[in-house]
């Protein structure tokens, strides 16, 4: 079963996971170009269901930023976690519940309960099976109100390629790469969890196959996707980086960037 070789995963890299989007420069800037289109699209207020939301990173910003929260992950460790940052951050008020679920298997919300939906960081792309994958969109969606935004991120296949030139060519002789670069799968063994990494249209297609508009789609690394050392390097000079910043937010929507990011970024609405 892939979920409890991505629930063991998560279960050991929980402190790592909950400072995967602070841990520097190049990090930073998945949370940072999330955090932009979250506050371009969300509502003022209301009621949010971050779905995969992990140890609480979203969680605990959008709760400190008035909107009430909904965590819902998989990983218990991750939750338990979770749970004692909202007490030190003294968010319980904002928080109204942490669960452990699936985002395949929603039937515990009704119908059109949340003001927006989040869905960040990849557990789109810890769903292996295609139908569960459709299965857990139409339950982001559904979950969702009527014209409530969706945000959704995942891995893009065509950045791992290369990190697998970059730091692993030697895996271009591993079975598991042809059905990686083929298909997306990737079923964990070498450094990562089982994962299903997405072609750009592949990832747009699925959600508007369903009757979701999208409204704008985004690379979250952008252009300075898998540059790690020389992004962090950048990120020292003031000047350079806010010019960099600037490239990075006028280009993060372009197509060919989108594909390439590490993480790509959907932000759909029902129709
Ligand atoms: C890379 S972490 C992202 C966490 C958080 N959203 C963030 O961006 O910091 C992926 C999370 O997805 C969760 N996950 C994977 N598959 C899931 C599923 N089917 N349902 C709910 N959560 C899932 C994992 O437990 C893990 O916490």
């Amino acid at each position: 079963m892939t979920e409890n070789l991505v629930r063991d995963y998560y279960t050991q890299s929980v402190r790592q996971e909950w400072r995967r989007l602070v841990k520097d420069a190049y990090h930073h800037l998945e949370f940072e170009t999330t955090l932009h289109f979250l506050e371009k699209y969300l509502p003022k207020q209301g009621l949010i269901l971050d779905a995969g939301g992990g140890p609480g990173r979203y969680t605990l910003e959008l709760a400190r930023r008035g909107y009430r929260m909904v965590l819902l992950d998989m990983t218990p460790a991750n939750l338990e976690f979770a749970r004692r940052q909202i007490k030190r951050s003294r968010l319980q008020g904002q928080v109204e519940r942490v669960i452990e679920g699936s985002i395949v298997d929603l039937s515990r919300f009704a119908d059109h309960t949340f003001d927006a939906v989040i869905c960040l960081g990849g557990p789109l792309s810890h769903v292996l099976d295609q139908r569960k994958r459709e299965k857990a969109i139409a339950e982001l969606s559904r979950v969702n109100k009527p014209g409530a935004p969706l945000f959704v991120s995942v891995m893009s296949r065509l950045s791992v390629m290369v990190i697998e030139l970059m730091i692993a060519p030697h895996e271009f002789e591993e079975p598991f790469f042809k059905s990686l670069r083929d298909q997306g799968d990737y079923f964990g063994g070498f450094g990562f969890t089982a994962c299903h990494f997405f072609l750009p249209e592949e990832f747009a297609d699925a959600f508007r196959s369903q009757g979701i508009d999208i409204l704008e789609m985004a690379g979250l690394e952008g252009i300075g996707s898998r540059h790690n050392k020389k992004i962090n390097a950048l990120a020292k000079n003031e000047l350079r980086w806010r010019v960099w910043l600037e490239t990075h937010f006028q280009t993060c929507t372009h197509p060919a960037v989108i594909g390439m990011s590490e993480h790509m970024l959907l932000v759909g609405k029902k129709v």
